[in-house]
């Protein structure tokens, strides 16, 4: 792993806003360098689970153990395997979870781990525990999938160009390399143009190959039966693909649903899809004082809902 340290995003409202107290247990879903945890560790006397997808935080878990003992447990598995990994352990609900949804700069500043457009190095970005990487897709998916793939998870208009000149020179030889695909993408758009869609290609390989986005979907859903009564939910997420998921479940779940009839002239309103109370209105945004530190914090959002 790169020495390149992650900020924590947040860090003082994420605290907060988990709501942390004594005797508590909580979950941080995305490890990292264990800066959440090991904030909530020391904040109160409480027990944090931890869950990373990546092998490569294993050195720093290790850290952690040495100096939290049992207060501290690690699983390396997706975010979507929390709760099985709960019932499996005989693991009881949960006092909060905390999501850092997204790469951490660790793996974004490893060149050869291919996340990074900046870097000439093999095309993986997989983050760990994948059935799929990068180099897989861009040789292998068919011609609509690709041009899907870029539209939907990277919002690139020119998805279907680009998907037709990827598939027309990976006859000639396989693309293997993040610069190969950088220039492929400079030699179709230009220089200029391509300075745009890069980007949001790599963000979309990324997405798929990862299934961020499937991911978080479960793991939201499954936060119902993770947290106990007045256990609090806490995201921070960085895209607006990311942020309309949270922010539709927290809708569904915060919000009762409405049931207009012309036959019964009442609003009906049904609240049987509630589990959560809004804690915040709007998302809580980082200071200017912190993205003038950090500014890989410039586009997070942190959102947080109570179990009922
Ligand atoms: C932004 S970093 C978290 C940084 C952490 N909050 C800290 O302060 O050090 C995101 C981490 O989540 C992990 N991750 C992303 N998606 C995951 C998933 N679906 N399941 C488990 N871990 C995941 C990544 O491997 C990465 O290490």
């Amino acid at each position: 792993m790169q020495d390149t340290p992650h900020i924590p995003v947040m860090l003082n409202e994420v605290l907060e806003n988990l709501n942390i107290k004594d005797g508590g247990v909580y979950v941080d879903g995305t490890f990292g360098n264990g800066g959440y945890t090991s904030a909530i560790l020391d904040k109160a006397n409480t027990k944090v689970i931890a869950f990373d997808r990546d092998e490569t935080v294993l050195p720093r878990v290790k850290e952690l153990k040495d100096k939290y003992g049992e207060r501290f447990t690690f699983f390396q598995n997706c975010f979507s395997q929390i709760l099985p990994t709960f019932q499996n352990n005989g693991i009881d609900k949960v006092n909060g979870l905390v999501l850092d949804i997204g790469v951490s700069s660790m793996q974004i500043d490893t060149p050869e781990r291919g996340f990074s457009f900046r870097f000439d190095a093999p095309l993986s970005m997989a983050m760990g525990k994948n059935d799929l990487d990068a180099k897989e897709v861009i040789n292998n998916f068919s011609e609509s999938e690709l041009s899907d793939i870029f539209y939907k998870y990277g919002e690139e208009p020119r998805s279907r160009a680009l998907a037709r000149r990827i598939v027309s020179l990976r006859g000639e030889k396989p693309i293997c390399t993040t610069f190969e695909l950088v220039g492929i993408i400079k030699n179709l758009f230009g220089e200029w143009q391509a300075s745009k869609i890069t980007p949001r290609i790599f963000q979309a390989l990324r997405i798929f190959v990862n299934d961020e986005l499937g991911e978080l979907e479960h793991i939201l859903s499954d936060s119902e039966s993770l947290l106990k009564s007045g256990g609090r939910l806490v995201v921070v997420d960085f895209h607006s693909l990311e942020d309309r998921i949270v922010k539709n479940f927290i809708k569904s779940k915060t919000e009762a649903k409405q049931t207009f009839s012309r036959y019964v002239p009442i609003d009906i309103k049904n609240n049987e899809n509630l589990s959560f109370k809004s804690v915040n209105k709007n998302a809580i945004i980082p200071s200017k004082q912190e993205v003038d530190v950090n500014p890989r914090a410039r586009s997070a959002k942190l959102r947080v809902v109570e179990k009922l």
